[in-house]
């Protein structure tokens, strides 16, 4: 298959180039186009043979269910049986947005896309092209991140040529998006909800719309097999990862880290958290990322993606201070290091 390429307007995405993404989106393809958290790679929701396809180009487990994306709230009655209070005063507050919530699916909704299980995830993006495509089509698109299953997310138009040139259909390109993590995923089927991946909505804000959460429960779970969904898979230890070997460290301890790996001769990348103070030691390709939540966030993948293509042996990442307002980051940099 060849991937086709168009170039978008993130802020103004012209009729025409929606109208073929939306063409192809009716006739079951495979389009991937941008949010304001990561690249999606979408298809029909409520077609089986498409969503199958759309999983084997991610190379995906069964067990891994999708989100389904909306043009807005009004749409969720197509996939989910009920709207809990919660879900609706969160919808009010944060939709359209990075905010994914789990409700009890519908009848109808294809068994592939929940992977079975009992509860659909729907979220309505505020991407102005992510918006453009679902008025066009008036469906509800599965979208998973862009990327090959396990693979870093993809935050531009390059990062999903890189792991599926050649597997889907579409590419809509439409610059760097903003957020640059994925969303949050909230359980509501559960009161209290809770909460399932932590993301570019914190937990602070959502507890001042709809009280506390339920206790975190361990955000890991053991990767398995079998017919069982995961209680979200993104709490696979192992995502998010670069292919280049890449381990996190306490901010302090670098200088001997990197000392050590340069003496085995290793190529090295190291990710700095804010400006280090100390003389950087020749040989090491330093990237440094903001010290706010949000900006570290917003450049976190392509910083990745970029030091995973550079040919190195190890990524080195200083990890942020263990406060909340760095949950959704340490957890990332936590899955992409381990395996
Ligand atoms: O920001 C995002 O959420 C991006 C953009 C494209 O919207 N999408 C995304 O999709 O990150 P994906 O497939 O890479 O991650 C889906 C997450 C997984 O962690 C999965 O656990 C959770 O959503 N999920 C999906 N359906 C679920 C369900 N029924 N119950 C629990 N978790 C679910
Ligand atoms: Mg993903």
């Amino acid at each position: 298959m060849k991937t086709r390429v168009l170039v978008v307007d993130p802020l103004d995405p012209s009729p025409d180039v929606v109208a073929e993404a939306a063409r192809l989106l009716r006739g079951g393809g495979l389009v991937a186009f941008p949010t304001e958290t990561v690249y999606g790679l979408g298809t029909n929701a409520l077609d089986a043979s498409a969503v199958a396809r759309l999983f084997a180009a991610k190379g995906r487990p069964a067990n891994n269910p999708l989100i389904v994306h909306l043009a807005d709230a009004a749409q969720v009655a197509e996939v989910a049986s009920s709207w809990p209070e919660s879900a609706s005063r969160l919808g009010d507050r944060f939709w359209p947005g990075p905010l994914t919530l789990v409700l009890p699916r519908r009848d109808g909704v294809p068994d592939i896309v929940t992977a079975r299980g009992p509860t659909v995830a729907v979220r309505v993006p505020a991407h102005p092209v992510a918006q453009a495509l679902l008025r066009a089509t008036a469906l509800p698109i599965a979208a998973p991140s862009a990327n090959r299953s396990t693979e870093l997310s993809p935050t531009r138009a390059e990062h999903v040529l890189r792991g599926l040139d050649g597997r889907i259909d579409l590419l809509l390109a439409g610059g760097p998006t903003a957020g640059g993590i994925e969303s949050t995923v909230l359980d509501v089927t559960t009161m209290p909800p809770r909460l399932l991946r932590p993301g570019l909505i914190g937990v602070a804000e959502l507890e001042a719309v709809i009280g506390p959460l339920a206790p975190a429960r361990s955000l890991t779970v053991a990767a398995r097999d079998g017919p069982q969904p995961l209680p979200s898979p993104g709490m696979m230890p192992r995502h998010y990862a670069p292919r280049t070997p890449m381990e996190c460290i306490e901010a302090g301890k670098e200088s001997q880290r990197l000392a050590l790996l340069l003496g085995e001769n290793r190529r090295v990348g190291w990710v700095a958290f804010a400006d280090p103070d100390r003389v950087i030691p020749s040989g090491v390709l330093l990237r440094v990322l903001p010290c706010d939540p949000a900006g570290y966030a917003a450049q976190m993948y392509a910083v990745l993606h970029e030091l995973d293509a550079a040919g190195l042996d190890r990524i080195l990442v200083t990890l942020p201070p263990d406060r909340d307002e760095w949950l959704a980051v340490r957890d990332r940099l936590r899955r992409a290091a381990s395996n």
